[in-house]
C-alpha cells in the first residue's frame, strides 16, 4: 500500500530547499522499491523546521525537520515512512506545542491539505460556507459577517459587513470583488501562505462576497513577486470551474461568478486600494480622492468590494460555523482570530494564528523563543512600514486594534518584525521616511517633498551639533505634523509615525555622532 509524504511547496519551504527534498525522497523510494506518494502541501507556518517533510501513519502525521536532501538516506534507513526514530523526528505534527497551541481557523487547512486537490479541500470542509450562502438571501450573509465583527485585516481594520452592506445597496448593472492580494508590508507573509497552501478558501470567500453584495465578476490583484501564489490560484480557478463552483451558474443556482488573477504593478502604494484600482483598469497606480467610495464607485466606475486576502479566507468559516463561533474568539473590538506574522530577529519565525489579546510578549517569547541573536529584544515594528516602532518596556500590550492605537501604534496586517538592542532606531527612522520617499505616488505635496526633506532633516538631526539637533527636531516634528495633516492618504499620513516613535522611545540614538563629534 502506498504511503503518503508530504513536502511542502509553500514558497519559504522551497527556497530552503524542499523540491531538492522532495526529489530525494522520490529518488530513494524507487531505489528501494517501496511505494511513496509525495503530496506537495503548504508550510504549516513552522518556518524555523522548513523543510518539513510530514509522514501518514495510523497514530496521525508524523513531522521531520528541517531536513537536507543528504538527511534522506538516513531518514529512510531510520523507516521514516513508519513514523521511525530519527534526530529529526518531531513527533506527531498535531502535538507539535508551537502549533497545538494555536488557534487557527482561517489557517485550519494550510500545511494540511493537498492545495491542488478540490476533492481534499472538500474533504476538509471546504465550500461548506458557501453551501450555507447559497440558502440564505444576501442581506442575510451581509449580516452574518456584519455580526461576526469581522474587521478588514488590509491594515485600515474597517468592519467588512458595513463595507458589503454599502456596496449590496448600491443600484448597479455590474458589480465587482476585488481581492487585495499585493501584501507589500514587511515582514508579512500570510496572504502568501493562503494562496499557496489553501487557494480555494479565498475562491470560497469571494465567491460569498459575490453571491451577497450582487457582484459576478472577482479579480484577485496579486503581487507580481508571488509566482507561486500565481500557479497555485489558477489551477484552483480551473478547478473550482471545471466542477461548477464558478462560472455562469455557481452550484446550480443560476447565480454567476468569475474569477480571474491580475499581476500587480510592484509597487508598494499599489496595495492601497484606490491605486489598486487604477493599476486593475490598467492605468498608472495613482492614488483617487475620496469619496466616491469604492464600495460605490469603485473599479470602472461600478460597485466594488476591496478585501484583503485574510479577510476574504475568513467568510467561509464565519458562514459555515456561524457569527457567534467567530465572534466569540478576541477581545473588545477585536474579534476573532489574527494570523501574526512573526519575523526579524526571532528564533522561531513563521504564522502563529491566534485570537486577538495575545501579547507582544506571548508571541515573541513563547513563540518566537526571543530573538536570534540572543541579545534582549530593544523594538518591535508591528503593522508594516508606517507601524510605529514599540519599545520593549510596552511589550505587555494586547494585540488588539484599540489596544495598539493607544499606545500610538497599528496592529494593520498583523506583521510583527523584533529587532534586538543592536539596531540604530535613528537610521531606521531614517529608512521610514526614505521608504515613503521612494514609494510616493507623487500626488499630493506633504508626501511627495514632505518625505524627502524628512530624510535630509534625519541626516541633519544625527549630524549636528547639540544647538542644531534641536532647531532640527522641531523642523522634523513640525513636517511630520504636517504629513499626518495633509497628505492624501495613509502612506505620507502615518510615515511619520515611525519616525516619533524613534524620537519619543530611542532619543539616545539621534544624539550619537554629532554629539561627540562636537564635544
Ligand atoms: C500605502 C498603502 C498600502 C497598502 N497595501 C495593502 C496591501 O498590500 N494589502 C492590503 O490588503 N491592503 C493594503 N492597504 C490597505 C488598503 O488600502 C485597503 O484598506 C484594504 O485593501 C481593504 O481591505 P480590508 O478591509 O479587507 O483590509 C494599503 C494601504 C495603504 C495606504
Ligand atoms: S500621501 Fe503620498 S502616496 Fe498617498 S496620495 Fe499623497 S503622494 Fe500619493
Amino acid at each position: 500500500m502506498s504511503i503518503t509524504v508530504y513536502v511542502p511547496r509553500d514558497a519559504s519551504a522551497l527556497s530552503l530547499g524542499a523540491d531538492a527534498v522532495a526529489k530525494a525522497i522520490e529518488a530513494e523510494a524507487a531505489c528501494r522499491n517501496l511505494d511513496v506518494r509525495i503530496v506537495r502541501n503548504g508550510s504549516r507556518g513552522v518556518y524555523w523546521l522548513e523543510p518539513m517533510v510530514e509522514v501518514e501513519t495510523p497514530a496521525g502525521r508524523v513531522a521531520y525537520g528541517p531536513v537536507q536532501p543528504t538527511d534522506v538516506m538516513g531518514l529512510f534507513d531510520a523507516d521514516f515512512l513508519h513514523g521511525g526514530v530519527d534526530v529529526l523526528n518531531l513527533g506527531l505534527t498535531d502535538e507539535i506545542p508551537w502549533l497545538k497551541s494555536q488557534q487557527r481557523l482561517t489557517f485550519a487547512r494550510v500545511g494540511v491539505v493537498d492545495p491542488r486537490n478540490l476533492d481534499d479541500y472538500l474533504a476538509h470542509d471546504g465550500y461548506r460556507g458557501l453551501a450555507a450562502a447559497l440558502k440564505m438571501e444576501p442581506s442575510a450573509i451581509v449580516q452574518a459577517v456584519t455580526d461576526s465583527g469581522l474587521r478588514g485585516r488590509g491594515g485600515a481594520a474597517f468592519p467588512a459587513g458595513i463595507k458589503w452592506k454599502t456596496c449590496m445597496d448600491a443600484a448597479a448593472d455590474q458589480k465587482y470583488i476585488v481581492c487585495n492580494a499585493d501584501e507589500g508590508d514587511s515582514g508579512t507573509f500570510s496572504d502568501r501562505m493562503i494562496m499557496e497552501g489553501d487557494p480555494f478558501v479565498l475562491i470560497e470567500g469571494m465567491t460569498i462576497a459575490g453571491l451577497a453584495v450582487g457582484a459576478t465578476r472577482g479579480y484577485i490583484y496579486l503581487r507580481i513577486e508571488y509566482p507561486h501564489a500565481q500557479r497555485a490560484l489558477e489551477a484552483a480557478i480551473e478547478a473550482a470551474t471545471a466542477r461548477g463552483y464558478l462560472g455562469d451558474n455557481v452550484c446550480g443556482s443560476g447565480k454567476a461568478f468569475h474569477l480571474e488573477v491580475r499581476m500587480a504593478a510592484g509597487a508598494y502604494i499599489c496595495g492601497e486600494e484606490t491605486s489598486l484600482l487604477e493599476s486593475l483598469e490598467g492605468k498608472r497606480g495613482q492614488v483617487r480622492f475620496k469619496p466616491p467610495l469604492p464600495a460605490i464607485q469603485g473599479l470602472f466606475g461600478k460597485p466594488t468590494v476591496i478585501n484583503n486576502v485574510i479577510t476574504l479566507a475568513t467568510v467561509p468559516v464565519i458562514l459555515d460555523r456561524g457569527a457567534a463561533f467567530y465572534r466569540d474568539y478576541g477581545m473588545g473590538k477585536s474579534r476573532g482570530t489574527l494570523p501574526l506574522q512573526l519575523a526579524g530577529n526571532v528564533k522561531r519565525p513563521g504564522l502563529v494564528e491566534r485570537a486577538f489579546g495575545l501579547t507582544l510578549r506571548e508571541l515573541i517569547e513563547q513563540y518566537g523563543g526571543g530573538t536570534a541573536s540572543g541579545r534582549p529584544v530593544r523594538a518591535v515594528q508591528v503593522g508594516g512600514p508606517l507601524g510605529a516602532y514599540i519599545p520593549a518596556s510596552q511589550l505587555d500590550t494586547p494585540i488588539d486594534y484599540e489596544a495598539f492605537a493607544a499606545i500610538g501604534g497599528m496592529v494593520g496586517h498583523g506583521g510583527v518584525v523584533v529587532f534586538d538592542d543592536t539596531v540604530d532606531m535613528a537610521a531606521q527612522a531614517r529608512f521610514a521616511m526614505e521608504f515613503c520617499a521612494i514609494e510616493s505616488c507623487g500626488k499630493c505635496t506633504p508626501c511627495r517633498i514632505g518625505s524627502t526633506r524628512g530624510v535630509e532633516v534625519i541626516d541633519r538631526i544625527v549630524a549636528g551639533d547639540a544647538a542644531e539637533k534641536a532647531r532640527n527636531e522641531a523642523v522634523l516634528r513640525d513636517l511630520c505634523q504636517t504629513m499626518v495633516a495633509g497628505s492624501l492618504c495613509a502612506l505620507g499620513g502615518m510615515a511619520p509615525f515611525p519616525v516619533l516613535s524613534a524620537l519619543e522611545h530611542f532619543h539616545e540614538d539621534f544624539e550619537g555622532a554629532g554629539q561627540s563629534a562636537a564635544s
